[in-house]
């Protein structure tokens, strides 16, 4: 593993910043995994965290490393007072990751005898971690308001799979959107959607890159979507990056020429928590927007686009993305990706980055 770390600090310059911006907010879980009475055991930005809920119902996160003889406390269990017992010889510590019991010898309880507790907000129906050494700031958490208040029926569900790659190539993949008309084709793009306009804006930090591909084949993502649409459409795409690894995506179709808020399609949701180097925990969920079905059609929509945007990401973006870094490790020297015009998302997204990057680390 130290020998691919090496090479990914090398291929940096072309591909990779190898770094994770530390004072930010992170996906720890989706709300509802974080369950009363379970501990939920989670790799974040290499760290060990376990997570529970506290008797009130709030959440709370631990370094998953027991004080004493590093045992994950993952694997003890939950006792009165919101700690947890370690199973290997009973410390039980607090959710302030002080030690709040030795249950050996005199019982005192050692100065050093503590662990990290990290800063949590739920919201956006997920658990937020901030794990840097600054003050967490709550107004630092990304926008994803649209997942507050959405009928239940036009949310799906929300998923979570594991990618054995950087999280920043997941962002790339994100945000350029031409893929879709050869690694989804028929689903999400088609040879029709090739040919498109992508200009890019920035907002603040966010980088917002857009597409739009006219009088095109309708993709079979969003055809059940709209009974009765027009044989060909307008698809279009506003994907929004916001530090360091979370996106939008605005995406849909309408009939040819008109204005887009007429036609149908979902926001995506993709929050990429990086588990190290070389691993992500991938986020997803989408909202759609501007309805046309009845609850019916919606209560089968949702499975359906569920199923099909996890197939999309899980079975053929993933592959590509986990062999794409397996080159990246393999390589003996720096590399230089070619540009497209489809890259400008990418190239402006990883300045802001870097830049992000350079001014944490003074
Ligand atoms: S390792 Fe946790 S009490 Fe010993
Ligand atoms: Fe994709």
């Amino acid at each position: 593993m130290d020998g691919s770390i090496g090479q990914r600090q090398k291929v940096k310059q072309g591909m990779l910043t190898g770094k994770f911006l530390r004072n930010a907010w992170y996906v720890a879980a989706w709300s509802e995994e974080v369950v009363p009475g379970k501990l939920v055991a989670r790799t974040i930005l290499g760290e060990p965290v376990v997570l529970y809920r506290k008797a009130d119902g709030t959440a709370a996160a631990l370094e998953d490393r027991c004080p004493h003889r590093f045992a994950p406390l993952s694997i003890g269990k939950l006792v009165p007072g919101d700690r947890i017992q370690c199973a290997y010889h009973g410390l039980e510590i607090g959710a302030d990751g002080m030690c709040a019991h030795n249950p050996h010898g005199a019982k005192n309880i050692p100065t050093r005898a503590r662990i990290a507790a990290y800063p949590i907000i739920e919201k956006h129906l997920a658990v937020w971690i901030w794990m840097g050494d600054k003050p967490a700031v709550p107004a630092k958490i990304p926008d994803f308001s649209v997942l507050d208040g959405a009928p239940a029926l036009h949310v799906m569900p929300l998923d979570l799979i594991s990618v054995k790659a950087n999280y920043e190539l997941v962002v790339d993949n994100l945000l350029d959107v031409s893929h879709t008309s050869y690694l989804h084709e028929g689903i999400l793009g088609n040879k029709d959607t090739v040919e498109s306009e992508t200009p890019v804006e920035l907002d603040g930090d966010d980088v917002i890159v857009s597409r739009y591909s006219p009088n095109a084949t309708p993709p079979g993502m969003f055809t059940p979507f709209w009974p009765g649409h027009p044989p060909r459409i307008d698809k279009f795409s506003r994907t929004r990056w916001m530090a360091p690894c979370y996106l939008t995506l605005f995406t849909g179709i309408c009939a040819p020429g008109a204005a887009k808020e007429t036609g149908t399609g979902y926001h995506g949701i993709h929050m990429l928590t990086p588990e190290d180097e070389g691993n992500t925990h991938y986020f997803f969920t989408a909202v759609r927007w501007n309805v046309m079905t009845d609850d019916e059609t919606n209560k089968r929509e949702r499975d359906r686009v569920a199923k099909l945007r996890r197939f999309a990401f899980e079975e053929q973006d993933g592959p590509v993305i986990e062999k794409q870094q397996l080159v990246l490790d393999k390589a003996r020297r720096p590399l230089d990706p070619v540009i497209l015009s489809t890259d400008v998302g990418p190239v402006r997204y990883k300045r802001v980055l870097e830049r992000l990057l350079a001014e944490e680390q003074g």
